[in-house]
C-alpha cells in the first residue's frame, strides 16, 4: 500500500510517498481502508522534529496524520462495537504510523461510526479538531446556555468547531479572526467577531465566562489580556500544550478566582465523548464540517505549505482515495 514516510526532519519535501507493508490490526484494533485524512499544525511541527511535548515520541522513519475517515476492513478479536463495512472516523494511534496512508491499524476505541449523510472528505476533517474543541468547550469550559464565550482563532480547524459547539450549548459566542472571515463566522453562528488585526478584544469585552484559545499563534500577552476580560470565577482553556502556564498568568487568574487549563491529547473517555457529541450534533444539523481545500495524497507538500500560512479557514483535507 502507499503511505507517506519521513526519513529526516525538515521542510515539506521530506515527506515521501512510498510503498510499505499493509498493517495488521492487533486484538483491540481495526484495519481501516482510508478515504480521507487532513492536515493539522501538529503534522508540520512533527515533520520538522517536534516541540517540547512531542519530541520524545518521534522516531524516524515516521508517518504523519492525526485524522482518518474510511471503511472498516478487518476487526481484531476483542473488538465489539464496530464491524467490517462500517464507515468510521477517528484519531489514529499516537505514536504510530499516521493516517496519510491507504490503510491504518488503529485502536477501535478511538473510532466511531461516521455521522449520516456526510462525505469521507468531510468526516476526515473532523476527529482531532473535534476532540480538542469538544474537550475545551464542553468538558473543561462547561459552556452553559447564555454564557459569554470568547474563542481566539475562531476560523481555524479547532476554532470553527469550537464556535459551533459553543453555539449548540446555548452560548453567546464571540470569535477573533481576520476581516475576511467575519461573515463566514457569523454564518457559522458567532454572535460577534473581532478582527484581531485592527481591534483589541481586551478593550471591547468584559464579563466573559469562558475563553478558549484555539489560535495557532503562541502569544503570552493574549493569555494575560484574556484574564482581563474574564468574569470572576471564569474559565480559561488553551490549546498550546507546549506553552506551560506561567506563574504570572496563574496569579492573575487566582486574583479573579478563575481557572486555567491546557487541552490536548486524548483518553478513551475523551475520544468517545467528542466523537459521539460531534456525530449527534452533525446528525441534528447543528454542526457541519468546514473543508476549504482538498489535495490528493501526492500533493501533500503543497497541503502542508498551505497549512503553514496559519490562515486556513476550517480544514485542508488529504484525499487518500476517491469515494465510490
Ligand atoms: N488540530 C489538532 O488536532 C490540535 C490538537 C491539539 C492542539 N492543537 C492546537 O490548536 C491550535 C489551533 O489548531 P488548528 O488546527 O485550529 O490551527 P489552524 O487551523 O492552522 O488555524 C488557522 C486559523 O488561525 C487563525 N489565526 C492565525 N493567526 C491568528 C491570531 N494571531 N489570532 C487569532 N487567530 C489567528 C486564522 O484566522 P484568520 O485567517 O482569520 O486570521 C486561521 O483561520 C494550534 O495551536 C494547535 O497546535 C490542535
Amino acid at each position: 500500500m502507499k503511505a507517506i514516510r519521513v526519513h529526516e526532519f525538515g521542510g515539506p519535501d521530506v515527506m515521501k510517498l512510498e510503498e510499505v507493508e499493509r498493517p495488521v490490526p492487533a486484538a483491540d484494533e481495526i484495519l481501516v481502508k482510508v478515504y480521507a485524512s487532513s492536515v493539522n499544525p501538529a503534522d508540520y511541527i512533527i515533520r520538522e522534529g517536534g516541540n517540547e511535548v512531542l519530541r520524545s515520541f518521534l522516531k524516524l522513519p515516521l508517518g504523519l496524520g492525526l485524522d482518518a475517515a474510511g471503511i472498516v476492513e478487518e476487526t481484531g478479536s476483542e473488538v465489539t462495537g464496530l464491524k467490517n463495512g462500517d464507515k468510521v472516523y477517528g484519531v489514529p494511534n499516537f505514536p504510530g504510523d499516521g493516517s496519510y496512508a491507504e490503510y491504518i491499524a488503529v485502536k477501535a476505541s478511538q473510532f466511531s461510526v461516521m455521522p449520516q449523510h456526510i462525505a469521507f472528505n468531510e468526516a476526515g476533517a473532523l476527529p482531532s479538531c473535534a476532540l480538542i474543541a469538544w474537550n475545551g468547550i464542553v468538558d473543561l469550559g462547561k459552556v452553559q446556555p447564555g454564557q459569554r464565550v470568547l474563542i481566539h482563532g475562531a476560523a481555524g480547524g479547532v476554532g470553527n468547531l469550537a464556535v459551533q459547539f459553543a453555539k449548540a450549548m446555548g452560548g453567546y459566542v464571540i470569535g477573533t479572526a481576520s476581516a475576511h472571515n467575519v461573515d463566514f463566522l457569523k454564518e457559522l453562528g458567532a454572535d460577534e467577531v473581532i478582527d484581531y488585526n485592527t481591534q483589541h478584544f481586551e478593550e471591547l469585552l468584559r464579563d466573559i465566562d469562558v475563553v478558549f484559545n484555539a489560535s495557532p499563534v503562541r502569544d503570552e500577552s493574549v493569555r494575560m489580556k484574556s484574564v482581563d476580560v474574564l468574569k470572576e470565577g471564569g474559565i480559561f482553556v488553551c490549546t498550546h500544550l507546549d506553552q506551560p502556564l506561567t506563574d504570572d498568568f496563574l496569579t492573575a487568574l487566582a486574583q479573579k478566582n478563575a481557572t486555567g487549563t491546557l487541552v490536548g491529547g486524548g483518553s478513551v473517555t475523551t475520544y468517545t465523548s467528542s466523537l459521539s457529541g460531534t456525530t449527534r450534533l452533525i446528525n441534528e444539523g447543528k454542526v457541519k464540517a468546514v473543508v476549504s481545500k482538498v489535495y490528493p495524497l501526492s500533493q501533500v507538500a503543497d497541503a502542508h505549505r498551505d497549512s503553514e500560512t496559519r490562515h486556513v479557514r476550517g480544514k485542508i483535507v488529504l484525499e487518500i482515495r476517491k469515494e465510490d
